[in-house]
């Protein structure tokens, strides 16, 4: 079986009965925006390279390391995307739906491409639930879609491990004037070539190091929340005012930086623990400035990416069991080629009812069939052999208790009703 084809390195396949968590995880992940105004788009799986090289930044490890880009045909420089907000944002310009009513609100989910060295909660194709807002610097906004991103996984996953880091790191203003004094106060220390060389590039992200003897050397280094410009501390004041409202629970986390260079003010990441070095299961914030920079009017923006394979990563960790959307809730058995006629027509009432079943294929014994009706999960077998034929009855089974009654077929859906 050498010959056997394999998913490529760092993908893996959602299969049952994982894949029920996985589609429970991306509704819960779905769920606060669909409440909150939010349509839905989705765009390309790749675009430009020239769209995540000016959308993300050419600094990036995302874009000078980890980009999947390959020329097409007709000689064009494409590549799959590494995550979601740059594409939807050319999108939204693209469509126009900037020129419309302000702000623009929009959710989406699908997978991203990033060659990135796997390990667990590390893949080259990972999947986000992610919302931007296009038009609004207030406030209220960032404080939207912080809580969105919290409440999915606090309150409709009920994770109870999970960190809301939040942090600003400033604007177009203030930010230069920081980072001169950052890179005045890394100059001075005794860092290695690597690291010096990062703090050429991003000096941001040399705080973000997690190494324990450089955060040692770090713990005096100025910090962005002590240098912001009024603007700035007043947005980021009200931010924390407004999460306090929604009694959104908060850590400030003054050394956050974010992998992509897009951010400004607001930026926010929830981390997991029990999820080892991959431990941001979300992240996101503001971004003003970045749709000029795509070719849009100076307009402000704000939104979030959720990772749906470390949040299924993090409910799995808390051994957390969530309901099956797809779980049946009847097996049909027939017993005999006249009873299959009936349960052919029972299946199909049930389902158009709203009633989820499944039935025993390939005529085999009771015995075997009532074994699929265990594997299915279903509380209820439905079963029809010849005598129920020449009754017009079933004779459904409660999976649980093994109690049974005859009732006639019309009654089928009414009896399934009352107990499920
Ligand atoms: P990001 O932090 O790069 O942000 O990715 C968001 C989330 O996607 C991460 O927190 C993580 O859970 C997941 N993720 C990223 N890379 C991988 C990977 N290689 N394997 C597994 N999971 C991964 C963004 O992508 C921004 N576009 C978010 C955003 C939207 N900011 C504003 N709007």
């Amino acid at each position: 079986m050498s010959d056997q084809f394999k998913a490529p390195k760092g993908t893996y396949d959602v299969v049952a009965p994982f894949s029920a968590t996985w589609l429970a995880v991306k509704n819960a992940l779905t769920t606060p925006p669909m409440l909150s105004g939010y349509d839905y788009i989705e765009t390309p799986l790749f675009e430009d390279t020239a769209l995540f090289v000016r959308g993300v930044g050419e600094s990036t490890d995302v874009v000078s390391k980890e980009m999947y880009t390959f020329e097409d045909r007709g000689g064009r420089s494409l590549t799959l995307r590494p995550e979601g907000t740059a594409g939807v944002l050319r999108a939204v310009l693209e469509n126009r739906l900037d020129k419309g009513a302000l702000p623009v609100k929009v959710w989406y989910t699908g997978p991203n491409f990033r060659y990135e060295q796997p390990q667990s909660g590390r893949y080259r194709q990972h999947t986000q639930v992610g919302v931007e807002t296009i038009g609004s610097s207030d406030p209220a906004i960032d404080a939207e879609v912080i809580w969105m991103a919290i409440h999915a996984q606090r309150n409709i996953l009920g994770l109870t491990g999970v960190r809301l880091l939040v942090n600003s790191l400033g604007c177009h203003n203030c930010r230069p004037t920081y980072r001169a004094t950052l890179t005045e106060f890394l100059n001075g220390l005794k860092l290695d070539e690597a690291t010096r060389q990062r703090a050429i590039i991003n000096p941001l992200r040399v705080l973000d190091d997690k190494r324990e003897d450089v955060q040692e050397l770090l713990a005096d280094a100025p910090l962005m929340p002590d240098h912001l410009c009024d603007e700035c501390r007043n947005h980021h004041a009200s931010v924390l005012r407004f999460l306090d409202i929604l009694g959104v629970e908060y850590e400030q986390s003054p050394r956050l930086v974010r992998g992509l260079d897009y951010y400004v003010k607001t930026t926010f990441e929830c981390v997991h623990d029990g999820l080892g070095a991959q431990s941001a299961i979300g992240g996101g914030g503001r971004y003003d400035g970045l749709i000029e920079t795509l070719g849009g009017d100076a307009l402000p923006g704000v939104g979030f990416g959720l990772g749906v394979d470390r949040t299924c990563l993090a409910v799995q960790a808390e051994g957390i069991i969530l309901p099956d959307a797809m779980q049946v809730k009847a097996f049909l058995v027939p017993m005999g080629e006249a009873s299959q006629d009936v349960v052919v027509g029972l299946a199909q009432t049930l389902r158009e009812a709203g009633i989820a079943c499944d039935m025993a294929f390939d005529a085999r014994s009771m015995k075997a069939a009532m074994k699929g009706a265990d594997r299915s999960g279903a509380m209820f077998a439905v079963i029809v052999g010849d005598d129920e034929v020449a009754q017009g009855a079933a004779v459904v089974k409660n999976m649980g208790s093994g109690e049974q009654v005859t009732v006639p077929l019309d009654l089928v859906i009414s009896t399934l009703q009352s107990h499920i």
